[in-house]
């Protein structure tokens, strides 16, 4: 497990956005969550993308009608993704914030929680927390869509998720409807990404 000392902070993440080195990045929406949207498996309705990024899950999901927050305390990601959302016309609360850190106004919010590359970014120690807050964010009933990176590798960020860490950290809190490596994952993330469908107990 990893020391706090040791995490990866603000600064280390702002700084991939300053040199341009943001490998995982896929450029484009996760086809993943495309497919969920086509089988209308996503709750339409509210929806909450912790450490967003560049933002392409915010970027579909507001063009398909969700009233989107995303969230990101990196400035280069909040920067690009609010002027994404300005080219194409479209409106999304983007906050420069910490996940962890996110104000009792969010309570019981969200009818969605969109998870990308963000779980397998976080420390393992501050998973636990991940997991209350996304409860604590979730209406009754919400619903959590996710991709778990498989690294398959020690060390992190990205730190490594198996489907019994996924089952360890949210079977407590949420009923799992669907857990699988998705056949859908972009090329780079092919047998490497666990697709969760959970819902708050
Ligand atoms: C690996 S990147 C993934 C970005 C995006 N989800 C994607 O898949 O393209 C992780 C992102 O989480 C952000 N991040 C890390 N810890 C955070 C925290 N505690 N609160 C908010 N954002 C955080 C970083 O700034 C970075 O943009």
């Amino acid at each position: 497990m990893a020391e706090e000392s040791k995490d990866y902070k603000q600064e280390d993440w702002q700084r991939h956005y300053e040199t341009n080195d943001m490998g995982w990045d896929l450029g484009q929406v996760a086809p993943p969550f495309v497919k969920l949207w086509e089988d209308k498996k996503l709750p339409p309705g509210k929806v909450l993308i912790p450490g967003c990024g560049r933002g392409h899950e915010v970027v579909f999901l507001a063009s398909n009608g969700f009233e989107v927050t995303a969230v990101d305390f990196s400035e280069g990601a909040v920067t690009h993704l609010n002027k994404s959302l300005k080219e194409r016309n479209l409106s999304g609360r983007i906050l420069q914030q910490d996940f962890f850190r996110l104000d009792d106004s969010h309570n019981s919010y969200y009818d969605l929680i969109i998870e990308q590359t963000f779980f397998c970014a976080i420390s393992p120690w501050q998973r636990k927390g991940y997991v209350l807050n996304s409860v604590r964010l979730l209406k009754p009933g919400g619903m959590l869509a996710g991709l778990f990176y498989h690294t398959e590798k020690q060390g992190g960020p990205p730190y490594n998720t198996t489907r019994e860490d996924i089952k360890t950290h949210f079977s407590g809190k949420f009923i799992i409807h669907e857990l699988y490596k998705t056949p859908l994952s972009a090329e780079q993330r092919k047998n490497k990404e666990w697709l969760a469908i959970l819902q708050k107990k």
